[in-house]
């Protein structure tokens, strides 16, 4: 299996509670490293513009308004199978369904607030970091 790389967030809720570090933590112990990242308080048009998928879910407005709330965390994380690997460190979308010692059911709020975005396939992962970084910022991998 080669290095891939995957797009993850760490929502403004996390980034509010002082819970960054122990989210990295959980990541580097896991084997996937930091290969960019940077702090950004996301403009409307990104964030909708990231999340054009869900548009017509009832939740759409709430979560922009939510991931907009803040500053966030934006990294590229990598290693063997991170897309994956990633969404099983983060848990179930709903914290309350997340499995104990995920980083949903650690950090979780709600199932708006919950802590962690992360890439689904290989596919939207490079769409999503396309989004937010440029070619040259990929510094650790
Ligand atoms: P993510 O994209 O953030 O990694 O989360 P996910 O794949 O587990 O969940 P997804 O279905 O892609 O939903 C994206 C984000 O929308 C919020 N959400 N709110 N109120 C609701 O019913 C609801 N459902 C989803 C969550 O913040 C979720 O992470
Ligand atoms: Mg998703």
């Amino acid at each position: 299996m080669s290095i891939q790389k995957t797009f993850s967030i760490i929502k403004p809720n996390a980034v509010k509670k002082g819970v960054m570090g122990d989210i990295i933590n959980q990541f580097e112990q896991s084997g996937l490293r930091v290969a960019a990242a940077k702090l950004a308080v996301l403009s409307k048009e990104k964030c909708e513009l990231f999340y054009a998928e869900h548009k017509e879910r009832p939740f759409f407005g709430e979560l922009v308004t939510f991931m907009t709330s803040g500053p966030v965390l934006l990294m590229c994380l990598a290693g063997e199978n991170a897309v994956l690997k990633n969404r099983e460190i983060m848990g179930a979308t709903d914290p309350k369904k997340a499995a104990p010692g995920s980083i949903r059911a650690k950090h979780g709020d709600s199932m708006g607030e919950n802590a962690v975005h992360g890439s689904d396939s290989p596919e939207s992962a490079a769409r999503e970091l396309a989004i937010f970084f440029d070619k040259y910022e990929f510094v650790n991998l």
